[in-house]
């Protein structure tokens, strides 16, 4: 049996930080309100001169160096996200050609749940002996696609990257995969392009309330199959390590694995929400901080927007 192990990972975050006390100062809305409703107190902002692929690059760099391999031994590169730096070339062609290496590399676009879609094909790589060695990666410009004159937008997104290295191993890592998605809710949760109306082309539109209680709901769901695809029980999770959207939600994800919120890894306080980047980003906190130990067994959870939702049950 060939597992996927992860053997490193790495991250990276803009420079600036754009924090509530600067949004109350152009919108009509209050530090209280953001910390409340969502747990965010500050996000990471790109420089407009920094693309999806500068952030997936740094974070590539570190995985690479965290794993000891070289990056020549990389020999497939999947990079989920849903702002691309072009229409084409991918974004893993663009860091590819930055890391200097040569292998296979292609985007996959699902989304918030986007990371754990790459994790899921990366393993499927791994299990036919595809591949040795894939950097999967987490990227996201979201402040390019935020009207940051809507309110109830322009507080929840924030930039950034994770990545980690994915190695071939007979001892375990990835467990399980689950990926799921409902395309029928689309209007819930979309960008539409090119729409000329007040001006507002390629920005979120989202039905918040709605997406918030389909979100918990899904979520619930995919904690059981998980659980049930692995045979074991709520309390052999040592740590979750979800999308970070709302507090809220995570909160949620909480009380159904009857977990403390102090097994679940929460950076959405100072990342916001960076979609297809926040999972890599929280398992690399994880892993830093010195909470993600090795042989340690670790949710991944996410949902979003398609509606797209999944899990990755790992073993660290
Ligand atoms: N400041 C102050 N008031 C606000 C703000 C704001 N920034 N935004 C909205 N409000 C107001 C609304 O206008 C509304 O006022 P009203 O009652 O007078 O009409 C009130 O606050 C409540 O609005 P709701 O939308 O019901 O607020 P809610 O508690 O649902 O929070 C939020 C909104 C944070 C967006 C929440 O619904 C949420 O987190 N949704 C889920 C997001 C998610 O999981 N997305 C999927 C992943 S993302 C992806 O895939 C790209």
């Amino acid at each position: 049996m060939i597992y996927s192990k992860i053997i490193g990972t790495g991250s990276y975050l803009p420079k600036k930080i754009l924090t509530n006390k600067d949004l109350e100062a152009s919108l009509d809305t209050s530090d209280d309100w953001i910390t409340s409703r969502t747990g965010i107190k500050e996000r990471h902002i790109a420089d407009p001169n920094e693309n999806t692929s500068d952030l997936a690059y740094e974070a590539s760099l570190e995985a690479i160096k965290s794993a000891n391999i070289d990056a020549s031994d990389i020999d497939l590169i999947i990079l989920a996200t849903t702002t691309p730096d072009k229409v084409f070339p991918s974004t893993a062609c663009t860091v590819q050609s930055k890391l200097n290496i040569s292998c296979p590399a292609f985007d996959i676009q699902a989304v918030c749940t986007g990371f754990i879609y790459a994790l899921s094909i990366a393993d499927k790589f791994m299990k036919t002996n595809a591949a040795k060695n894939v950097l999967v990666i987490g990227a996201d410009r979201m402040s390019s696609i935020t009207d940051y004159t809507d309110r109830t937008n322009a507080i929840l997104w924030g930039d950034g990257a994770g990545a980690v290295i994915l190695s071939a191993s007979k001892d375990p890592g990835i467990l399980s995969t689950h990926i799921h998605a409902d395309g029928k809710h689309e209007n819930l949760l979309h960008v539409p392009r090119n729409k000329k109306e007040k001006g507002k082309s390629d920005a979120i539109e989202m039905q918040g309330n709605q997406v918030f209680k389909f979100a918990v709901n899904t979520l619930d769901q995919i904690v059981d199959e998980t659980l049930l695809a692995n045979n074991l029980s709520k309390s052999d999770i040592d740590w979750v390590v979800p999308h970070q959207a709302n507090i809220r939600i995570l909160e949620a994800t909480a009380k159904k694995l009857e977990m403390s919120m102090s097994k679940v890894i929460v950076t959405i306080d100072r990342h916001g929400n960076t979609s297809a980047a926040s999972i890599p980003l929280a398992m690399d906190e994880g892993v830093k901080s010195g909470k993600i130990q090795p042989n340690q067994t670790i949710l991944m959870e996410a949902f979003g927007g398609g509606f797209t939702w999944g899990s990755a049950l790992i073993k660290y």
